[in-house]
């Protein structure tokens, strides 16, 4: 009943598939894709069995009060308290509440995006999700600017911003997220234990400096629900990347998903080198079985789900 009918040798053998790039499998038509409306419908309606992306995108201020003990999702032994900055930081209603959109960008890292001259295109749409604080403006051409939504991992704070070290490392830090207005910014602050300090240097520079952004913090069952939905249709993923959790969202108020930077390979079809990261010296780790994706495989179920015309890929060059 309306699932994606990934066929099971094609999962299976998914693990051997992804070690050769360049294989057909990670063909798209690119110049032939329609749009499949009903299909779209589809997926949202079975999404929404098992989450509602409107409500579960955050939680809100009445779901806590300021000293509540909260267990991390993927980590059930330890907890979290509710500080008062954070409290005062969650929103009344959810930020994704009524909104709708034609076309929506969903933006991976992946160096793909090098040369692709993807940023006047990736602009275009009416709503635009990036990942984890990514740099856009050096990159513009490629990866353009607009943000209307955008991931924070707890991490970033140590890998891109010294860790708050020194007062320059907080002023970059200011000054990224002064640019993103009244944007959404996604912090999932619940999931692990470990990044809770960053999480509150992260909410007092926010308050301290009177940022706009729109802060949000994906609820409890968000990740849980999710990976059931993909478990559900056949595609056993361990904890979904950030990339996939946002197309997963989309689907509840994008019409037509098209996504940029997905390509989580070491090299293109043409066999030159991708960084994984287009703006950084981070290192492939998905490979390795510490890693808690399997981009690969979400890789290849994005690309079927292409070929079905529920969603876009685009991994070449945009002009
Ligand atoms: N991605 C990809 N190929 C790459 C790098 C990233 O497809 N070479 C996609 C993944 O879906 C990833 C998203 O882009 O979740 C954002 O990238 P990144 O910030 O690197 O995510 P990670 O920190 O690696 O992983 P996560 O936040 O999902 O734990």
């Amino acid at each position: 009943d309306g699932e994606l009918c990934l066929s099971r040798s094609l999962v299976n053998s998914s693990d051997k598939i992804v070690r050769k790039a360049g294989s057909s499998i990670f063909q798209h038509n690119v110049e032939g894709w329609k749009i499949n409306s009903s299909l779209v419908l589809e997926i949202r309606k079975n999404i929404l069995r098992f989450l509602d992306a409107e409500r579960d995108v955050s939680v809100v201020k009445s779901s806590f009060k300021p000293g509540d003990v909260i267990h991390y999702v993927l980590d059930r032994r330890r907890t979290l308290n509710i500080s008062h900055d954070l409290h005062s930081l969650l929103p009344e209603v959810s930020p994704m509440k009524n909104r709708r959109f034609k076309t929506c960008a969903v933006v991976g890292n992946s160096g793909i995006l090098l040369d692709s001259e993807c940023g006047k295109e990736i602009d275009s749409h009416n709503f635009v999700i990036r990942c984890n604080l990514a740099p856009v403006v050096e990159f513009a051409a490629d990866v353009g600017t607009k943000s209307d939504f955008i991931t924070m991992n707890p991490s970033v704070v140590q890998r891109a911003f010294g860790g708050f070290r020194n007062e320059s490392d907080r002023e970059k830090f200011v000054h990224r997220l002064s640019m993103l207005n009244d944007s959404v910014l996604w912090i999932p602050a619940f999931m692990v234990k470990g990044g809770e300090k960053h999480v509150e240097w992260v909410n007092a520079l926010i308050l301290k400096n009177k940022l706009k952004v729109r802060t949000a913090y994906p609820s409890l069952r968000l990740i849980h629900a999710v990976r059931g939905y993909w478990l559900t249709n056949k595609v056993p993923i361990k904890r979904p990347s950030t990339g996939l959790l946002m197309y997963t969202l989309a689907t509840r108020f994008c019409d037509e998903i098209h996504l940029y930077g997905f390509w989580p390979f070491p090299k293109d079809l043409n066999g030159k080198a991708v960084k994984y990261h287009y703006y950084d010296d981070l290192k492939y780790r998905y490979f390795s079985n510490a890693s808690p994706h399997r981009m690969p495989l979400e890789f290849k179920t994005l690309n079927v789900l292409h070929n079905r015309g529920a969603l876009k890929l685009t991994t070449g060059k945009c002009v």
